[in-house]
């Protein structure tokens, strides 16, 4: 019986994984392996904005080694808008800060490979970045070529702003990345590079990003830019709560960079902020100053038992919603998202509860509420933060004073068949009969 349970939602995950690689025909997703979790690293726009340079960089990537974050698998350097000169050279390529970036790109690609990252950059499909910069539109060719054949960056945010006026674009808000994608592609494939590039949709405007970014990309930004505020934490989560089945091994819905370490959010706060983007399987790109980084900041970030959900390399699927909790069910609230959470891992189902409410509270729920339990089992209890078991859950479980806007992450797994004689016969009495055809819920 165990084999069902366990085996069924890998089946389902296989499926939808190679539907995915169909469909993402020309990309660079399951296909290749590149990327087939989600992308652990850091990246300088949400501290730094545009005061970055070569020698940040590469003191970024050397704190990641002595604060431990490279051995928890953080393993890209990104480097975000403003790196470039406002003018093209006089054969249209693109140009390094010459001031701040005076040694080249290439110098420095080779000196983060050399402590083990990959190297991230930044671009955009229009005219000009968000900070003015200049657009790849009309360049993909010449500097998909610039950036990673010449230079050897290993990854590619790409931005939205600037697009040209419909007369001349005569694209949809896919057809736009379209023209980097082929660029990339053809890279690839004439053996210009040693491992695709990983293509990172910056679309954060509306358009469904979600239902078409996995044909391209290997994630797509589905909101706004995030603040270190909670009020952006919680938005962000309801926003996702309702599309959280496109994200799968061939691409996934990218909640923004992380924003720990900056701002005023509370350690509870920060926590949720974390774990929600790790078991939604966003990408988790660091965005605090390493060197000024504290060490609650730094204990989250290193959470091996969050980060090994996030880096689930056989069960893709993200945490979805089964009840909303304090809201009736699918409703949109930015303040107060959905707060009963569950899905499956590789090691057991993954619940996540959080407290939106602004005061401590116990949270309940029934096991069979999460589609991934099994009836008339029970269940161990692992707490993904408290880093203990928790003895075992029959039927249903309650967190006990959960604080405000604070999170609980845990494992569950089979530990055999439940207690016999427990009242009601079902605990979610939805259709349930005896073998009689008595109802027991009228
Ligand atoms: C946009 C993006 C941000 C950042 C800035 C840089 O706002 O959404 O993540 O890259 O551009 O200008």
């Amino acid at each position: 019986m165990r084999r069902i349970f366990v085996v069924g939602p890998r089946l389902a995950s296989f499926s939808i994984g190679l539907i995915g690689a169909i469909l993402s025909r020309g990309v660079h997703g399951l296909s290749n392996g590149v990327a087939k979790v989600p992308v652990l690293g850091y990246n300088t726009w949400n501290f730094f904005q545009c005061n970055i340079d070569q020698d940040l960089i590469i003191d970024t990537a050397n704190l990641m080694v002595s604060l431990g974050l490279q051995d928890a698998g953080y393993n890209y350097v990104n480097i975000d808008d403003c790196w470039a000169e406002k003018n093209r050279s006089s054969t249209g390529e693109l140009q390094p800060d010459s001031v701040r970036f005076s040694r080249g790109m290439k110098n420095l690609t080779d000196q983060v490979h050399a402590l083990g990252f990959k190297a991230g950059i930044y671009g955009d499909s229009g005219w000009f970045t968000c900070a003015g910069y200049p657009g790849s539109f009309e360049h993909e060719d010449q500097d998909a070529q610039t950036l990673f054949a010449d230079w050897g960056f290993d990854y590619l945010k790409y931005d939205n702003c600037a697009i040209p006026f419909d007369t001349i674009i005569q694209q949809g808000t896919m057809g736009k990345y379209v023209p980097m994608s082929n660029a990339l592609q053809n890279l690839a494939t004439n053996g210009s590079l040693s491992e695709p590039v990983v293509f990172s949709l910056c679309q954060w405007g509306w358009s469904q990003v979600w239902l078409w970014g996995a044909r391209l990309g290997h994630s797509w930004r589905t909101t706004g830019d995030i603040s270190s505020q909670w009020s952006s934490i919680a938005s962000i989560i309801n926003f996702n709560s309702f599309i959280t089945q496109a994200t799968g091994f061939y691409g996934r819905n990218d909640m923004d960079m992380l924003q720990l370490g900056n701002g005023n959010m509370t350690f509870d706060e920060a926590k949720t902020h974390f774990t929600a983007w790790a078991l939604m399987k966003s990408p988790l790109l660091i965005g605090t100053n390493l060197s000024a980084i504290t060490n609650e900041t730094l204990s989250i970030l290193t959470n091996k038992e969050i980060l090994a959900i996030n880096q689930d390399s056989v069960e893709p699927d993200a945490v979805s919603p089964f009840r909303w909790g304090i809201n009736p069910d699918w409703t949109s609230n930015s303040s107060f998202p959905a707060q009963y959470w569950s899905g499956p891992s590789e090691n057991g189902t993954v619940f996540m509860l959080i407290n939106t409410l602004d005061t401590p509270s116990d949270m309940f729920f029934n096991l069979t509420e999460s589609p991934w339990i099994r009836a008339g089992r029970q269940y161990s209890v692992r707490d993904l933060w408290a880093h203990t078991d928790n003895g075992t859950a029959v039927r249903n479980f309650t967190a006990t004073s959960v604080p405000s806007h604070g999170v609980v992450a845990l494992l569950l797994n089979d530990s055999g068949e439940e207690p016999l004689g427990i009242y009601p016969q079902c605990a979610v009495w939805f259709s349930c009969s005896s073998e009689n055809g008595t109802y027991v819920d009228g």
